[in-house]
């Protein structure tokens, strides 16, 4: 509880006057800072930059959006067919995104930017609801406590803040780390409830070399600073895949640490990853082959691919290997004639003889001569 509300004070502070102390340089797309206001980029407590990750048409739900910053560029990438939610807990920061909201609206042109009121762990709680449910039934004794429960579960299962499957890209900055440790496990669940099957999420962040011991948890200010609730290296990645998530990667990880506390090395890294579509495993006789340079790989879900060898997947599996992050790493192969489909999930590292796709259509996306990726 003294870690939140020291959570809270401090970015109330932040959305006042600028905290030189809460900000980790970052080098941010400056085509993109153009259109912002001074305020908004000067009230930047951010460590990376994940709308570099935002594409045409996006739904994009910022995570802590704070001052809006990521919020207003990540609408200039999303079009007008896009749209970009920030939700954060702090009225003062909220209020703060907000103010230059018409002016950005009339830039962008259009209103493709909301900020709602919400806790990231949990997304389907609408704090703005609760603010008038409680002004109307304070609570005041055991049983008005009871009441207000039951009226919270209600609203979160039938009108829920974020629904289900319903973004196609989750971003953050340097918020995760502020989440109390027994709600980071709630906090990814509910990530990976909003994407959208198939959906990405990119998160700059903070993260920690070796465990933070507890000594320096207890520590509000080093834990409101985004310092002692980062989660370590490999614990980081771990969570989202046990929340479901598949290619799950550090696509930046600075070299150079943020802080260095008590011998603990602290730096911002970018964590990319999918979640896979929730379609049957069907096999129609596709095929991957892995590129290298390693021997072999693995991929989430337990899957083996030998370097160079045809390995047989079910039509799921291959449109995640071929697309996205692991695109570049392999050769896709489409029978000539597609079989009739069968329910079946290739076993691990089962081979697809050559005959059975011979003259087929290979999909090369790192070498692709066209906009289909088909050579
Ligand atoms: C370090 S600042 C980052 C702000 C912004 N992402 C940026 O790049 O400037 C953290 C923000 O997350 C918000 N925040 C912290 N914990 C939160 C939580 N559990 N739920 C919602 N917002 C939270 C804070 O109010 C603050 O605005």
């Amino acid at each position: 509880m003294e870690i939140e509300h020291s959570v809270l004070d401090r970015y109330s502070e932040g959305a006042d006057e600028r905290q030189p102390d809460l900000c980790c340089p970052v080098d941010y797309d400056a085509s993109l800072l153009k259109l912002l206001p001074q305020e908004i980029i000067d009230k930047d407590y951010g460590c990376g930059d994940p709308s570099r990750y935002v594409k045409e048409g996006d739904v994009v739900l910022d995570l802590g959006a704070g001052s809006g910053k990521i919020c207003y560029m990540a609408a200039q990438l999303v079009g007008d067919k896009g749209q970009v939610i920030g939700i954060d807990m702090n009225d003062d920061m909220l209020a703060l995104a907000r103010k230059y909201q018409p002016e950005m609206a009339e830039k962008l042109g259009g209103e493709r930017v909301k900020f709602v009121k919400g806790l990231i762990q949990d997304l389907a709680v609408d704090l703005n609801e609760v603010d008038s449910q409680l002004q109307q039934y304070p609570i005041n004794d055991a049983e008005s406590l009871i009441r207000h429960q039951a009226w919270q579960q209600t609203q979160s299962s039938k009108q829920p803040l974020i629904k289900d499957d319903s973004v196609d890209l989750v971003v953050s900055n340097c918020v995760l780390n502020l989440v109390e440790d027994s709600d980071k496990t709630k906090m990814i669940d509910e990530i990976f409830r909003v994407v959208k099957p198939g959906g990405r999420v990119a998160i700059s962040d903070i993260v920690s070399d070796e465990f933070v011991p507890k000594h320096m948890k207890e520590d509000s200010s080093l834990w409101s600073g985004c310092i002692s609730g980062a989660l370590q290296e490999q614990e980081m990645l771990d969570a989202f895949v046990k929340a479901g998530f598949v290619a799950v990667a550090y696509d930046k990880w600075e070299a150079d640490p943020w802080q260095l506390v008590e011998g603990i090395e602290f730096r911002s890294v970018t964590i990319t990853a999918t979640k896979p579509k929730n379609a049957p495993c069907l096999d129609v006789g596709h095929a991957v082959i892995y590129r290298g340079p390693y021997s072999e790989v693995y991929d989430d879900e337990g899957h083996v691919y030998p370097r160079g060898q045809r390995i047989a997947t079910c039509a799921r599996s291959f449109e995640l290997m071929t697309e996205g992050v692991y695109g570049d790493d392999f050769i896709g192969i489409t029978p000539k004639v597609l079989k009739e489909p069968t329910s079946w999930c290739a076993p691990a590292g089962t081979l697809r003889p050559a005959s059975e796709t011979k003259g087929g259509i290979h999909i090369a996306s790192s070498e692709c001569c066209s906009e289909v990726d088909c050579c």
